[in-house]
């Protein structure tokens, strides 16, 4: 991690295949530490200069539990597969650190998802309909904070880069549910939706 000052760098991103992309991250000991703290602001310049809803530590390189991500309010991007009754305001830019998911419910919803280490494709993905989930702030406070529908979706998502796995290992038909953004637009959503 660089010791740039200002307002950070831009990342690069891993691409699945990536070792770092399969193992389990270390606790941040000290969320204070200037290494962390450096961390925080290159994956916010990050994630602000790619549009994206989330980023893991370990997709940039940085095998510790930490994740940034936001819901938004809005969106035409049909990747983002938003549910505006549970969050009609959007979530703003989130920074958790050892963050901790537990399901509120075995419901599970499958919807599409991408990810910058998989980028141009989708996946059809199962994943809790609701969570609690806990983490610590970068000034170490405690959160606790229930989430539903795309929000608890992009929690998960994010935590499960802790644990070294990728959305692909979550799909339960990757024959119809993976491919390319670009078709399945075509061929599997709704014309409102692939706009
Ligand atoms: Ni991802």
């Amino acid at each position: 991690m660089g010791s740039q000052s200002g307002s950070g760098r831009i990342l690069r991103v891993a691409r699945m295949g990536e070792p770092v992309l399969g193992q389990v991250a270390d606790d941040v000991i000290d969320p204070q530490a200037p290494a962390v703290q450096n961390l925080i602001r290159d994956m916010l310049k990050t994630v602000h200069y790619l549009d994206c809803a989330g980023l893991a530590a370990p997709q940039v390189y940085a095998s510790v539990r930490l994740v940034v991500f936001r819901v938004p309010a809005h969106t035409d991007n049909p990747k983002y597969r938003l549910t505006p009754q549970h969050d009609p305001e959007g979530v703003p830019w989130t920074v958790m650190i050892n963050p901790v998911v537990e399901p509120l419910t075995s419901e599970a919803t499958e919807d599409w998802e991408g990810c910058l280490s998989l980028p141009g494709l989708m996946g059809l993905v199962p994943r809790f309909s609701s969570i609690r989930y806990a983490y610590l702030t970068p000034n170490g406070q405690k959160v606790s904070k229930e989430a539903h529908g795309f929000h608890a979706r992009v929690v998960q998502h994010e935590c499960d880069h802790l644990e070294g796995i990728l959305y692909p290992q979550r799909i339960s038909d990757p024959g119809k549910g993976f491919g390319y953004q670009e078709e399945i637009r075509k061929h599997r959503l709704s014309p409102a939706e692939s706009k």
